[in-house]
């Protein structure tokens, strides 16, 4: 089995190498793409240099699988392409995710409806993959009835300009050199907390909000209400959500807190007593989905709130494709 990673030079595409690198498939070679910029660039694979190739000479290499995450456009582009040639892709731009023929996945909530023939994956978008790891155990406990979603998301999920443009503000202002950039968020990121990521819609929403909204309902596999408000914060790893969630019937948090414990996917870290609740870099390089400060809404009898972080980079997009890629494997395989 040979697998492609384009956008291998980017934030997400090293973090699947690393992914792959770490589980124990049977890879028979890793093919790394990237634009033009990048031919030749050389990253490290099981102590091998591998050399990054130019994405427009895609065809003179032979592979089973690409993971794509080099934007939308480049998505556009390559992925029918490819496709066409059987090759079997999991795509983590938004380019085909609301696609109603294209299945949108997050393995432990909706695999099953990956079928052996299917060409093309999309991975969801990271703030909703966190979420819904925790939505669909809720939703077995009592149906969810809506959803209030705040994201406080880091700049990583920018790709590594977002990460630079953090960086380099914070140091123009401790050096005192203002020289402030606002290329990749439009206000200074630095020190502040910005109520914007991705475009303005016509109604109101930011794209990246109408994402969590309409990703969630696809991969639950009904309409779920459900509003966000999603924020770029100063940190460079891990969204952080605070969700509340109003369910049909009344609750008990214990029941929650258990089915939450049960998940291999989930950390529950909830003991306010030892000011015990996730923060970033709890979550920062796992495959985890962490959850605290879970506790009753106390305006509405049947509603809680809770808090979940998770590593955007790994659990929001290569854990996430990386396990789409397994379970196509196991198809395959069968
Ligand atoms: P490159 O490094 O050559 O620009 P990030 O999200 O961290 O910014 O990374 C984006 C990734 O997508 C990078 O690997 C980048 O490669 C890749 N990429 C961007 N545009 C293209 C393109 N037109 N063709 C192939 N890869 C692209």
């Amino acid at each position: 089995m040979k697998i492609a990673i384009v956008g291998a030079t980017g934030l997400v595409g090293r973090e699947i190498l690393k992914v792959i690198e770490e589980s124990n498939f049977n890879v028979e070679e890793v093919l790394l793409f990237a634009s033009k910029r990048s031919k030749g660039k050389k990253i490290t694979y099981q102590n091998t240099e591998l050399i990054v190739k130019d994405l427009e000479e895609w065809e003179l290499y032979n592979f089973d699988y690409a993971l794509f995450s080099a934007g939308g456009e480049t998505s556009k582009k390559y992925i029918p392409l490819m496709n066409k040639k059987g090759i079997k892709v999991i795509d983590n731009s938004s380019a085909f995710r609301m696609d109603s023929n294209i299945p949108l996945v997050v393995p432990s909530v909706n695999k099953n409806i990956i079928k052996n023939n299917t060409l093309l994956i999309s991975n969801p978008n990271c703030s909703t993959i966190q979420m819904v790891v925790v939505l669909d155990i809720l939703n077995k406990i009592s149906k969810i009835n809506r959803v209030v979603v705040s994201t406080y998301q880091s700049v990583s999920g920018a790709g590594q300009e977002g990460v630079d443009e953090l960086i380099n503000n914070t140091k123009s202002r401790l050096l005192n050199e203002g020289k402030i950039k606002t290329d990749k968020f439009k206000r200074n990121i630095d020190l502040n907390c910005i109520p914007h990521i991705d475009v303005f819609l016509d109604n109101d929403y930011t794209k990246e909000e109408q994402k969590m909204i309409d990703e969630t309902s696809k991969i639950m596999g009904r309409e779920l209400p459900l509003t966000a408000t999603c924020v770029r914060v100063p940190s460079i790893t891990g969204h952080s959500e605070s969700v509340n969630i109003e369910f049909e019937k009344i609750v008990s948090l214990e029941d929650i807190k258990n089915k939450l414990n049960d998940s291999e996917d989930i950390i529950l870290l909830d003991d306010p007593s030892s000011l015990d609740y996730p923060v970033n870099s709890d979550a920062k390089g796992t495959n985890h989905v962490f959850v605290g400060r879970i506790r009753k809404d106390n305006s509405l009898n049947n509603a809680i709130n809770l808090w979940i972080v998770a590593d955007n980079i790994r659990v929001g997009a290569a854990t996430n494709a990386v396990r789409i890629l397994k379970h196509l494997l196991e198809l395959d395989q069968n």
